[in-house]
């Protein structure tokens, strides 16, 4: 039941999580000398730890989240039949209904769908144009022949501007760009909602209208990585005038409506952990779709998946929806910026959906960019107190594929990203408390180097070794 009547009045209390907890996972504690050797033989990469030395994990909030009870009894209902099974039907029904879209395929996560929509929609040479580059999302483009390229607005690369959507694409980027490869090489422009890599920064409604017309007058097509839509849902209401008196469900559905399809990693706002789906509207896209899937995932009513994880991810999108979730997750969230900026910790402002950002560049302005401050940052919390963070700077944004020297992103972060529906309040003051100590003692710290790098998605298992403090300048 819903504690939030959805007025704007009712929005001003203060928020609490809408559900009480009735299973527990214990968290396990250790030594600062434990997670010294678990980090060194680690290489300093958060990814290489084992979960077992993590005491709160902030990773990722991705397949991390808490299912309800609901989600359980529902994986007693999978349907595992090869072809058809009933999961996939309520599963159809539940991405009709909340995104609107007509056709859908299963896969087995967001990157599942990626390949599939980038096989179908990228001929070598093409162009996509996209609000700020995903890892996974521009590799898939990329490995299709495409070149992605950013069309954000400015202030995205800004870690301090205050813009309320700082998701938004830049339109007069996005017509030049038109204008100078012609419209015939763009496959398709990309648009996420809320913007991961910007700092979970959400994309306005009147923006998305005007890229729609944009792509209309065009002949352009354009796709949603709807993985964080339903947060972005709530910066509309909460933000954009006209919204406030609308639901969440009704900002998503009216927001989906602009695009021709969606590509989803279900493990997000889908509140599973593990899934993805692939949505379009077209007829003659939805038969490329269903062609490939056979090829790559599986069946297209089951695309990777089992019919318990479809059966789960149905009901979690029912309930992802829903006001006071979406209040209090957010909430959570900003609970822990409210803390830092306090203590005058410098992160994305504003505070995004999903995750908290350090800002590295001024949190160890000592440390140059090639040698991993937010990298460094993500280590340095882990010694301290076992919090696992993650980098989303240099590493992640990988090689330049002409040059092949490291791409320079202006924001050099670490991402403490808060799974939903697992940890509480307590837990966000103890990585408060741990992110102040790693702050206070940031002069003395000293950058990494890397000692192995893998071709592709780099961060994920590239190695580093610590700086000592004589070796770092001469
Ligand atoms: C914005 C965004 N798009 C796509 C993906 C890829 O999804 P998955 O990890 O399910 O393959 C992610 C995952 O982190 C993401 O954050």
């Amino acid at each position: 039941m819903s504690t939030d009547d959805g007025t704007p009045a009712q929005r001003t209390r203060s928020w609490a999580e809408p559900f009480k907890i009735k299973m527990v996972e214990p968290l396990k504690m250790t030594t600062r000398a434990e997670r010294e050797v678990a980090i060194r033989e680690a290489g300093y990469n958060t990814f290489l730890l084992r979960s077992e030395d993590v005491y709160i994990d902030l990773l990722t909030d991705s397949g991390t989240n808490a299912m309800s009870d609901r989600q359980w009894a529902g994986m007693m209902l999978g349907d595992e039949a090869y072809a058809g099974s009933r999961n996939f039907y309520h599963l159809e029904a539940a991405v009709q209904e909340l995104y609107g879209y007509r056709h859908l395929v299963p896969t087995h996560q967001g990157r599942g769908a990626e390949h599939i929509l980038s096989k179908i929609m990228i001929s070598p040479g093409d162009v996509v144009p996209g609000n700020m580059y995903f890892t996974t999302t521009r590799l898939h483009q990329e490995l299709a022949g495409g070149t992605f390229v950013d069309v954000i607005i400015d202030e995205a690369h800004d870690p301090e501007h205050l813009h309320p959507f700082k998701g938004n694409v830049d339109l007069d980027k996005l017509g030049a760009l038109i204008e100078r490869v012609g419209a015939g090489q763009i496959a398709y422009v990309s648009l996420a909602g809320t913007v991961n890599m910007a700092g979970g920064q959400p994309v306005s409604m009147a923006n998305i209208r005007s890229v729609r017309e944009l792509c209309v007058r065009h002949g352009i097509r354009l796709f949603l990585d709807a993985t964080r839509l339903v947060e972005n849902a709530f910066f509309i209401q909460e933000r954009e005038p006209g919204f406030a008196e609308q639901s969440i469900a009704q900002i998503l559905h009216e927001f989906c409506s602009y695009a021709d399809g969606a590509w989803m990693s279900a493990k997000k706002d889908n509140l599973v952990n593990i899934g993805g789906w692939l949505a379009v509207n077209a007829d003659d896209l939805f038969e490329g779709l269903r062609n490939l899937i056979v090829v790559y995932e599986g069946l297209h009513t089951y695309g990777g998946l089992a019919g318990r994880d479809m059966e789960a991810l149905a009901i979690g999108i029912e309930e992802s929806v829903q006001d006071d979730h979406v209040r209090s997750r957010i909430g959570q969230v900003r609970y822990l910026g409210e803390l830092l900026t306090d203590w005058e910790i410098p992160i994305v402002q504003p505070v995004g959906g999903h995750a908290i950002f350090l800002d590295a560049r001024r949190f160890y302005p000592h440390i140059p960019q090639d040698e991993f401050p937010a990298q460094t940052l993500a280590s340095e919390l882990y010694l301290d107190s076992g919090i696992r963070s993650m980098e989303r700077g240099i590493a992640s944004a990988g090689r330049d594929a002409t040059s092949g020297d490291h791409n320079r992103p202006k924001l050099e972060l670490t991402r403490l990203t808060i799974p939903r529906r697992v940890y509480t309040q307590a837990h966000m003051d103890v990585v408060a408390e741990s992110v102040k100590a790693v702050h206070d003692v940031r002069a003395a710290t000293r950058g990494l180097r890397m000692t192995y790098e893998p071709k592709y998605l780099r961060f994920f298992q590239a190695r580093f070794e610590r700086l000592q403090a004589n070796a770092v300048r001469g």
